[in-house]
């Protein structure tokens, strides 16, 4: 369903925002904005904002943050056409007979279509396992001491023996035989034709966080192999960027998440009682998954298998987690191999009192690495010394890592002074010791450069939104053409006109986008904090710098993308002109 810019506009407009979320969350006056406590992640205190003025809400716990639509697309579930049926109702707008854009509508109605497929296909499953055929699946779930109430709320099914069953299920629902194959649920060969992918198993149907079915994964009933096979990627099931289980764990408001590797360890323990729990998708846990995560939670608690595999798997998580600013903790589940039959043979209590003991993901790395030594051996026990200071030296502030330092020397009975002036002279050798400075743009270094060409453009844009009086000075060099990144060039498009004309309206640009994940983006653009920089002339330096940048970044992606397009040399042309002008140019912010 696609409705036109100037109804979509009218929706929004006769549904203010803070009266609108009022209905939903606890919302005061402070200053010029509402502030009340984030319903999208768990916090104390409150830092979700409100603002009635630019008509839009931001959380700068998790960066949450949109306009009216955004808001009941997240808290509702809805997709954005819902959301403007919804809201149009609330106002008693009267929406007009859909109106379609081409491209807009093959895109959503391809993506549409194939959740439709996952749920059709859900729904069968789930049909079949309570049919005579799929008596085994049931029974074999119970076997695995789930309970009626935990097979529901999981939605989980049966795949029969028939090897089309499934196709031609769906075939009969009006689906095309290519849409059947896209959605992964089967595949074509020449001896077979299309069939189905999976058969004789119990189905796991896989939910993104808004509750729609992406893909499944499928378990045999004994020992055959494989023994779980997954849906394969599609238009809609990006295994990266989805964790099973977080539809539910997302409003667990625990202030923690349990990770952990298995589907039947996350319906066990949801089954104990421990709704906080999510699985990566049959694949190694990704930052894609680690950045999901930190819009909800602070700490990841890894409860990983205990063999081998397992901690390798772990040690990989808490690198990516760190990287993702979550704070890591590692569960230990001996003597048994995963939560699942941990919590079969040992109870709820039991795995709560371990999520309490968890440990510390410094020394869970430490201890691991131990075993590589023998202690007894005054040589091996000096190499694991010096391994241990390495280490420490991936703290870079002071306290943090003299904290470590303090802990490491009185667990492993290390002298604290000699411990810290091993750590010292590492860190000398290295120049990890002394923080790097960060450059004053706010582009930070460690970025590889397509991140930072990326942030340059975002801050220019968030820069431009805090202060639009600085739009005419740097139109003559800038473009929306500049931005390479198409979610910013969009953005720009719309800014730069509502600029031009006088009106502009940050509300109504997140509006031009219809994915949740977009939205989010985009008012990040209109609420990034800008860096903290003391004096006008910083200022005024940060500011050409970005300018620069983004220029030379849409110089150089033209003329790396010059084919034989005059238009685009002319423009390849006059980014060169610009270029040289804008950097013996002095932009004044005043
Ligand atoms: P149960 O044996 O049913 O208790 O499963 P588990 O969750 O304990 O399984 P395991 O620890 O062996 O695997 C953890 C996760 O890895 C599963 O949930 C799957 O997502 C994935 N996985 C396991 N085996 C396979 C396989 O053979 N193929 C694929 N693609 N993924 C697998
Ligand atoms: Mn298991």
């Amino acid at each position: 369903m696609y409705y036109p810019d100037e109804i979509v506009e009218e929706v929004r407009m006769k549904n203010d925002i803070v009266d609108v979320i009022s209905g939903y969350v606890k919302i005061q006056k402070k200053g010029s904005s509402y502030f009340g406590l984030c319903p999208f992640h768990n916090e104390k205190s409150p830092s979700f904002s409100v603002s009635r003025q630019r008509q839009m809400f931001y959380c700068f716990g998790c960066g949450a943050g949109g306009n009216v639509f955004t808001f009941v697309m997240e808290y509702e579930n809805y997709t954005f056409t819902e959301a403007i049926k919804h809201l149009a109702e609330r106002a008693g707008v009267t929406l007009p007979e859909a109106e379609y854009s081409k491209e807009v509508r093959q895109k959503e109605s391809k993506r549409t279509k194939l959740l439709e497929i996952n749920k059709e296909a859900a729904k069968y499953f789930y049909f079949q396992l309570r049919a005579n055929q799929g008596k085994g699946g049931l029974s074999y779930l119970k076997k695995r001491n789930l309970s009626d109430e935990t097979i529901h709320k999981f939605g989980l099914g049966f795949a029969n023996m028939t090897s089309n069953d499934l196709v031609k299920y769906l075939k009969s629902k009006g689906y095309e035989d290519k849409l059947i194959q896209e959605s992964g649920l089967a595949s074509f060969d020449e001896k077979y034709g299309l069939h189905d992918k999976f058969w004789n198993r119990v189905m796991f149907p896989i939910s993104d966080v808004n509750h729609r079915v992406i893909g499944f994964g499928g378990r045999v009933m004994g020992d055959a192999k494989p023994k779980y096979l997954n849906s394969p990627e599609t238009m809609v099931f990006d295994k990266s960027r989805n964790l099973y289980g977080l539809n539910f764990a997302r409003t667990s408001r625990k202030s923690h998440v349990i990770l952990c590797e298995g589907y039947m360890d996350v319906i066990a323990m949801h089954q104990a009682g421990f709704t906080e729990a999510v699985a990566s998708l049959g694949t190694a846990f990704t930052e894609g998954q680690a950045s999901l995560l930190k819009r909800y939670v602070q700490e990841v608690i890894l409860a990983y298998d205990s063999d081998e595999a397992g901690t390798k798997a772990a040690l990989r998580a808490i690198g990516i987690l760190k990287e993702a600013g979550l704070t890591g903790k590692v569960l230990s589940l001996e003597p048994y191999k995963d939560p699942d039959e941990f919590i079969s043979n040992l109870g709820a209590e039991a795995f709560e009192e371990r999520i309490r003991q968890a440990e510390n993901s410094f020394f869970f790395e430490i201890r691991v690495l131990q075993r590589e030594f023998d202690l007894k051996d005054p040589e091996s026990k000096t190499k694991f010394y010096r391994e241990i200071a390495k280490k420490l030296c991936g703290f870079s502030e002071d306290l943090e890592r003299d904290n470590y330092i303090q802990a490491v020397a009185e667990k492993y009975q290390i002298g604290y002074k000699e411990l810290k002036k091993l750590v010292l002279s590492y860190a000398a050798q290295t120049g990890l010791a002394t923080p790097a400075e960060r450059p004053k743009s706010g582009i930070q270094k460690k970025m590889t450069p397509e991140e930072n060409k990326k942030k340059a453009q975002r801050l220019l844009l968030t820069w431009l939104t805090e202060e639009p009086a600085l739009y005419p000075k740097i139109k003559k060099y800038i473009s929306p053409e500049d931005f390479t990144e198409d979610l910013y060039k969009k953005v720009a498009e719309r800014l730069f006109d509502d600029l031009d004309k006088g009106n502009y309206n940050p509300a109504a640009i997140i509006s031009l986008f219809t994915d949740e994940e977009e939205q989010r983006e985009v008012a990040g653009v209109f609420n990034t904090k800008l860096r903290e920089i003391n004096t006008r002339s910083e200022e005024e330096k940060a500011f050409h710098d970005i300018v620069l940048a983004v220029k030379r970044n849409s110089y150089e992606y033209y003329s790396a993308n010059l084919g034989a397009d005059v238009s685009a040399l002319n423009q390849v042309i006059a980014g060169k002109k610009a270029l040289e002008e804008l950097s013996k140019t002095h932009i004044s912010l005043d």
